[in-house]
């Protein structure tokens, strides 16, 4: 694969845990165990094909909405896998970050997401964003609120995309827009993931659930987008002829 056909960043939203649990009589709890097996292998498999950036959606800003007993089991598996995966992380040189809202998690987990950020901050390998808490909507107010405490003085007219994508959660990582969103689970919707991040990327979508989701799952996708034709609002021939779009 040649530089531009791989994708820098691969966004996904992982989906399908509750439903393969459910076809198989198991409690919800242990399609979410599964699932992380899962997210081992994407991380793996990302790394392994040079993406710089993997974002993971683990926990939208509505999933709070979900039964009592999930939201807490899911509380303590994020606990359980911060603990059990940092050495893997720091081994396969590949540095942590989460987005989203952390102020609503409890003081416990919050001190864990920072001691796991920092304990991989020396790693220089693939960046794995974990998206947690996380709606982009809230990603889009807070980047405007962060733009206007900043300058507080600003002209609304003077407002421009570039003075707003700076403040999102994603760009204050310094990563780029993700050029892969890949939703396992059948659901072809965002749920209120990257909504601004998302604006150019390449949609796969897959009906495998995602506690199934393996090495091979993802090499289809790499091989589908690097069949896909980026236009950026172009034409094809621009396009086929070089034409810079930056
Ligand atoms: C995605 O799987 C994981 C989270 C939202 C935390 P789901 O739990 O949404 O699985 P389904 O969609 O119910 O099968
Ligand atoms: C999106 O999945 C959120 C995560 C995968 C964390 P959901 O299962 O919450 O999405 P909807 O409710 O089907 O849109
Ligand atoms: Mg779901």
């Amino acid at each position: 694969m040649t530089q531009s056909q791989r994708p820098r960043h691969v966004a996904v939203v992982m989906d399908g845990n509750g439903r393969w649990a459910k076809a198989r009589l198991l409690p919800r709890l242990l399609g979410h165990q599964r699932g992380v097996e899962a997210a081992r292998k994407v991380i793996r498999g990302c790394s392994q094909a040079g993406v710089e950036c993997l974002t993971l959606f683990a926990f939208s800003s509505e999933n709070w909405k979900r039964p009592e007993d999930e939201v807490s089991g899911l509380m303590s598996l994020f606990m359980t896998v911060l603990d059990r995966e940092a050495e893997g992380l720091i081994r396969h040189n590949i540095r942590l970050h989460f987005i989203g809202d952390r102020h609503a998690f409890s003081p416990n987990l919050q001190a864990k997401i920072s001691q796991t950020e920092a304990k991989t901050a020396h790693c220089t390998g693939m960046r794995l964003l974990i998206a947690a808490n996380y709606g982009g909507r809230w990603d889009i107010i807070h980047a405007v609120q962060a733009y206007l405490k900043a300058h507080p003085q600003a002209d609304p007219l003077t407002l421009t995309e570039q003075s707003i994508a700076p403040y999102l959660s994603t760009a204050e990582l310094n990563v780029p827009e993700p050029d892969l969103f890949i939703r396992t689970g059948g659901e072809c919707r965002i749920s209120n993931f990257l909504l601004w991040q998302l604006a150019y990327a390449e949609l796969y979508f897959t009906d495998k659930l995602w506690p199934e989701f393996n090495e091979q799952d993802l090499q289809a996708a790499f091989v589908d987008f690097a069949k896909r034709q980026r236009r950026f609002g172009m034409t094809g021939e621009q396009i086929t002829q070089g034409t810079d779009h930056a």
